[in-house]
């Protein structure tokens, strides 16, 4: 039912943890499970996302999710980290089962709440960055992926 990439994933998560005194902290729950993401960005002068960590209270499809779109961020730009969708870090995981692609918005909120935390931070704006919602669980996607 799962690919092996979500398993590995799952099994050996990577880039578990927090940073302390992170440029970007972005906190997001699915009331519906009661699962939560929380990723911490370390970014640099040039915007570059030098590291990243995250902690995980939620089911394995949103643990290995979180894991791979970690990956993917890691030395983007904050621009780049924008494009990483919750179907981008799918399709890295050779897909999920149509009753678990809700976990993998948690991810994706999660970066996106991360990287408006640095811009109220720096005081500076991402073009088509919108402010987060901290519960996704009013929010389903299509299954068609
Ligand atoms: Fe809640 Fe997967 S069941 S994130």
């Amino acid at each position: 039912m799962y690919s092996e990439k979500v398993m590995d994933h799952f099994t050996n998560p990577r880039n578990v943890g927090e940073i302390e005194n992170a440029s970007g902290v972005g906190t997001v729950g699915n009331a519906k499970c009661g699962d939560i993401m929380r990723i911490y960005f370390d970014i640099d002068e040039n915007q570059v996302i030098r590291d990243v960590k995250f902690k995980t209270f939620g089911c394995g499809a949103a643990v290995a999710t979180s894991s791979m779109a970690t990956e993917l961020v890691k030395g983007k730009t904050i621009y780049e980290a924008l494009e990483v969708t919750n179907k981008a870090v799918m399709e890295a995981l050779d897909g999920l089962p149509p009753i678990k692609v809700h976990c993998s918005l948690l991810a994706e909120e999660a970066i996106h709440a991360a990287l408006w935390d640095y811009c109220e931070k720096q005081h500076i704006t991402i073009e088509g960055l919108k402010k987060p919602k901290s519960d996704i669980g009013e929010e389903e996607p299509s299954e068609e992926y």
